[in-house]
C-alpha cells in the first residue's frame, strides 16, 4: 500500500493532453484527477464529460472526477458512462447526499464526498458509513496554483479521526489544493492517503516525471500509510 498520487489535469497542457497524461501514467501516478467546475457553484468553467470520454482513451489509471458543480445529480450518468471510477460530489450541492451517493454507487463509481474549507467535519457524521473517499479542499477552489490553508492540515487530521473512530480505514482522505513537495509530508502526516496536485506537477520549470518524483520522494520519508483492507486503488 502506497500513497496515491492524482495529477489535476486542470493545469495540464490541452494542446496536448493525451500527451501529458501519458507522462504522468509513464511517471508513476495512481489516478487522474478531473476538476469540473460549472461557473455556478465556483467562478470557473472547466471541463465536462467529452474531456472525461477523450482522457478514458487516453489511459488504463482510474479517473478520479471531481464535480465542483451545482445540482451535480443531473449528470453522475453521463460522467460515469464517460468513464469515471470515482465520482466526488461536494456536501454544500448536495441536499439529498445520501440518495446522491448510492446514485453515484448503482452508476458503478466509487463515491465520494468533499468539503470546501469553511465546511466543518461535523456534516460528514451521517454519510461517513456510505462513502469511499473524502475529498478535503486545501483552498477555495475554482482555480490551480493557490496557496495551501494551513488550517487544512488540523481538518484532515479530523477526519482521520473519525474514520479511525468508526473503524474505517479503508476509507480514502484525499487533499486537493496547493499540494506541494514542500507541505506533503504534512498533509500526508495528518492521515491523507491521496494527494492531488496540478501546479506541483504540469508547470514549465520542470518536467511531469521529476515533479511526480520529487512528490513521491517526499512521501518516502514518512513510509506508507496504514494498511487499508481495500480502497478505491482498485478500481
Ligand atoms: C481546486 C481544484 C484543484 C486544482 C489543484 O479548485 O479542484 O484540483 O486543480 O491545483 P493546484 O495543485 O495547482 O492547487
Ligand atoms: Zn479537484
Amino acid at each position: 500500500m502506497s500513497y496515491k498520487i492524482a495529477p489535476s489535469i486542470l493545469a495540464a497542457d490541452f494542446t496536448r493532453l493525451g500527451e501529458q497524461i501519458s507522462e504522468a501514467e509513464a511517471a508513476g501516478a495512481d489516478w487522474i484527477h478531473i476538476d469540473v467546475m460549472d461557473g455556478h457553484f465556483v467562478p470557473n468553467i472547466s471541463l465536462g464529460p467529452g474531456i472525461v470520454r477523450a482522457v478514458r482513451l487516453c489511459t488504463g489509471l482510474p479517473l478520479d472526477v471531481h464535480l465542483m458543480i451545482e445540482a451535480p445529480q443531473r449528470y453522475l450518468s453521463q460522467f460515469a458512462e464517460a468513464g469515471a471510477n470515482l465520482i466526488t460530489v461536494h456536501v454544500e450541492t448536495c441536499p439529498h447526499l445520501h440518495r446522491t451517493v448510492h446514485q453515484i454507487k448503482g452508476l458503478g463509481c466509487k463515491a465520494g464526498v468533499s468539503l470546501n474549507p469553511a465546511t466543518p467535519v461535523e456534516v460528514l457524521e451521517e454519510i461517513l458509513p456510505d462513502v469511499d473517499l473524502i475529498l478535503v479542499l486545501g483552498v477555495d477552489p475554482g482555480f490551480g496554483g493557490q496557496k495551501y490553508r494551513p488550517a487544512t492540515t488540523s481538518k484532515i487530521s479530523r477526519v482521520r479521526a473519525m474514520l479511525d473512530e468508526r473503524g474505517m480505514p479503508a476509507v480514502d482522505v484525499e487533499v486537493d489544493g496547493a499540494v506541494k513537495a514542500h507541505n506533503i509530508v504534512e498533509i500526508a502526516g495528518a492521515g491523507a492517503t491521496a494527494l492531488v496536485a496540478g501546479s506541483a506537477i504540469y508547470n514549465e520549470r520542470s518536467s511531469v516525471a521529476a515533479n511526480i518524483a520529487a512528490l513521491r520522494d517526499q512521501l518516502q520519508e514518512i513510509g506508507s500509510p496504514r494498511p487499508q483492507s481495500e480502497g478505491v486503488s482498485t478500481v
